[in-house]
């Protein structure tokens, strides 16, 4: 029997799964996207759970019933934490997407470090605090997700909770000379001592948030050996691991093979005489390198012309953060260069980038990974990019090639199969896309082959009862 046959499984993050649409006096509840929604939620369907976290809108619309009945679907119970628009504004716009999300990513030179966004960090992280108080008993497993949340286990300390605290994150955690830059760094890794396990993507983010303690916690004593190291703060003992995240491969894998999945490719075909697809897909962020992806497919077909007519680039950008003004700025850019690019190489039956800027149908999605001869992934810096690995389970033909940037997380453990590129060299970009491109068919299905192998082993699942496990064990 696991652990969590007899304990509730609480996720606590900023956002639930969903997004609040109101249109024309009506409210309608819709699956929310991202990273952390698509690894979650299967998790949380599994076990029943429960999540809590803002429901997507500081609208003050009555959801409760709405959530109750969207509940019966997935399988799992949510609850809201209303945030007013205010709260919103600083808390999530500010303090989390100007100033933790660009310093994270190691684009500091993005980061806004105003003092009033950081009250409202912790007063937002009260609020959440109070929430899981009020629905949470000291039999449930509660695990906190996420860079919006780090201060919540000193406040639920504060409140005399005593349930073990779990935190993940998702995103990467940046070097010491990096996080040094943020004002309220040594607070911030104080309240992260507050859990009793910490997890990162990758081996590389648990040895910076390591450094980081040790520079600037002296205090706490850091014993750094095995997989999971130790650090004793006070009389407080904390674990910290590397739990790289993945997604349900049999999911996805099930879905491509959906009949309706089969029909759909009509539109690429269609679109496209017979030209191999590229397929790019990434919410709209300047942490995922799409003007860098574009102008490395321009160089492509500067420098090997064969290309023309023979690849177009679909890039499906999914709407983000637009209150953040730097995305509304990002997304003129790509704009520009979609047009300008198109501009310059199309031919009448021919378009060298389809682009589109909405939310995505899941079959539409699962159609994408499944016929695109290649996907081109191109972050600056992620924390693992799940894109990349719902295309190989998709890929149940083993014809698509996987070209990965070498600062996602996913290169770590996807290296040896993917095509590893430098997102910051657009002749990089263009000769891998080529090699991409002329690449045997009996290569193509080995890495493919190799890639679907690791993935389906290093599931969600695995993820999950690494993470319980840790965070149970005795070392
Ligand atoms: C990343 C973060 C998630 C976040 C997601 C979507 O994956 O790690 O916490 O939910 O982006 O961003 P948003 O700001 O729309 O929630």
């Amino acid at each position: 029997m696991s652990y969590l046959d007899s304990h509730r499984l609480v996720i606590v993050s900023n956002r639930l799964p969903i997004q609040i649409k109101k249109q024309n006096g009506k409210t309608t509840i819709m699956r929310g996207s991202g990273g952390l929604i698509t690894a979650l939620e299967p998790v949380l369907r599994q076990q029943h759970g429960h999540w809590i976290g803002w429901p997507g809108t500081y609208e003050s619309i009555d959801i409760e019933d709405k959530l109750a009945n969207v509940s019966e679907q997935t399988g799992f119970t949510m609850q809201p934490v209303h945030l007013t628009e205010e709260e919103f504004q600083n808390f999530y716009y500010g303090f989390s997407n100007e100033i933790i999300w660009p310093l994270f990513h190691d684009l500091q030179t993005r980061c806004n470090f105003i003092p009033v966004y950081w009250k409202a960090y912790l007063s937002v992280n009260e609020k959440f605090a109070q929430t899981i108080i009020e629905h949470t008993t000291e039999n449930d497993f509660i695990w906190i997700h996420d860079y919006h949340l780090m201060n919540t286990a000193t406040q639920l300390r504060k409140a005399g909770l005593s349930n073990r605290l779990a935190f993940f994150l998702h995103i990467p955690f940046p070097s010491v000379d990096i996080f040094t830059k943020l004002p309220w760094r040594e607070k911030i890794l104080k309240d992260l001592l507050q859990f009793e396990l910490i997890g990162f993507q990758t081996r590389k983010d648990k040895r910076n948030f390591l450094s980081s303690v040790k520079a600037l916690v002296p205090e706490a004593k850091v014993i750094a050996k095995g997989s999971i190291a130790k650090i004793i703060y006070k009389t407080h003992e904390i674990k910290v691991g590397n739990f790289p995240i993945s997604i349900d491969f049999k999911a996805f894998e099930e879905a491509a093979k959906k009949s309706i999945i089969v029909d759909e490719p009509w539109y690429l075909n269609n679109t496209q005489i017979g030209a191999k697809t590229i397929l790019g897909l990434d919410r709209l962020d300047y942490t995922k390198g799409i003007p860098e992806k574009m102008k490395g497919f321009r160089n492509a077909l500067y420098r090997y012309p064969e290309l023309r007519k023979k690849i177009s680039l679909v890039q499906l950008v999914i709407p983000s953060r637009s209150g953040v003004s730097e995305y509304k700025e990002l997304k003129a850019e790509i704009e520009q260069l979609v047009s300008e690019i198109n501009g310059e190489f199309a031919e009448p039956e021919w378009i060298p980038i389809h682009y589109h800027y909405r939310s995505l149908d899941r079959n539409n999605l699962y159609a994408f990974y499944r016929s695109s001869e290649i996907a081109l992934i191109t972050p600056l810096r992620d924390g693992m990019n799940l894109v990349s690995k719902e295309y190989c389970a998709c890929n149940i033909n083993k014809d698509g090639v996987l070209i990965l940037s070498e600062f996602a997380g996913a290169a770590s453990k996807l290296k040896y199969d993917a095509l590893i590129v430098n997102p910051y060299d657009i002749e990089g970009i263009a000769d891998t896309i080529y090699q991409a491109f002329i690449m045997e068919q009996g290569e193509v299905e080995r890495r493919m082959k190799n890639l679907r192998k690791k993935i389906r082993k290093h599931n969600i699942y695995r993820w999950l009862n690494s993470f319980i496990d840790a965070s149970l064990s005795n070392h």
